[in-house]
């Protein structure tokens, strides 16, 4: 009972080899029994496999659309329609979509580690495969704000129409954050990183700052990881291992990888 509570390395230590502890050594033990911080930067890369196009690639969003039409102030200024419209589309195909495996693995890795997600993406696919730390930096396609007061914050599932407006009775629009806007959420986000043990990048192109350079603020020394389907240049990146594939077979074979390092 005592060894299931507490893992077997603790019966192999303490009631089978019957050596014991002192009052020092047992809050050393439990202090070594802590799971490991595992810090995961996602990008569209990991929800592709759920049917949700990345920005990037040859099929990409940002190929039929052009990103100052719909993605800055400016184009909310100038066409807030088309604005709306486009995230219209957007929140359609995120509530049609699934968790894929990728998802689904890492909220199962909280078993064995402590999971930080930090992700770039606006869908919920995280949250609905179980994962209970995340962190949004680009907003998130279920919800809306003020256009003035960034406070002002609602839930939403259907579309956004001209003419909805806030409590302060500015017209509502995505909680999305756009190009040439502030990232609110980085300074948590570095912090997150700063004190991260592991470092997991999945499917991002590593293209759009400041969450690319969230790596940097990862210790130098700590084992680092990407999954991508077509590895982005991280030749900079000290004690990396890329593993080339899609999202839902590479985090299959990282986490036969994490698998080792939970035993050091
Ligand atoms: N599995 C793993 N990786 C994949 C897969 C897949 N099935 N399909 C594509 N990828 C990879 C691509 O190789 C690429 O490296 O996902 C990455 C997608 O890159 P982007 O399209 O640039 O998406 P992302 O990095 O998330 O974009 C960052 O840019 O437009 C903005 O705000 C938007 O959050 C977004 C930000």
């Amino acid at each position: 009972m005592i060894a299931n509570i507490l893992g077997m390395n603790f019966y192999e230590l303490f009631i089978k080899n019957r050596k014991g502890f002192n009052q020092y050594q047992i809050p050393l033990y439990f202090c070594y029994m802590a799971k490991k911080k595992l810090v995961v930067l996602t990008g569209a890369g990991i929800s592709a496999e759920s049917g949700l196009k990345t920005f990037r690639d040859s099929d990409g969003l940002w190929n039929g659309y052009n990103i100052e039409d719909v993605a800055t102030p400016r184009a909310w200024k100038k066409d807030p329609k088309l604005v709306l419209e486009f995230y219209n589309m957007r929140r359609k195909d995120v509530a049609l979509a699934i968790p894929n495996n990728a998802h689904t693995i890492l909220a199962e890795l909280e078993n064995d580690f402590d999971v930080h997600i930090i992700t770039q993406n606006i869908d919920d696919l995280h949250e609905r495969a179980g994962s209970t730390k995340i962190c949004h930096l680009h907003g998130e396609i279920f919800k809306m704000r003020s256009e003035t007061d960034e406070e002002l914050i609602y839930e939403i599932r259907e579309d956004i129409l001209f003419g909805d407006t806030a409590a302060d009775g500015r017209q509502l629009r995505p909680y999305i954050v756009w190009f040439e806007e502030p990232v609110p959420m980085i300074e948590t986000a570095v912090e997150i990183t700063r004190s991260a043990e592991i470092f997991l990048v999945i499917g991002t192109s590593l293209a759009v700052y400041p969450a690319a350079g969230l790596v940097n603020y990862a210790p130098w020394k700590i084992p680092k990881f990407i999954v991508d389907k077509r590895v982005p240049n991280t030749s900079s990146i000290y004690n990396l291992t890329a593993i080339e594939k899609p999202a839902t077979e590479g985090i299959a074979v990282l986490r036969e990888m994490l698998k080792k390092l939970t035993d050091v």
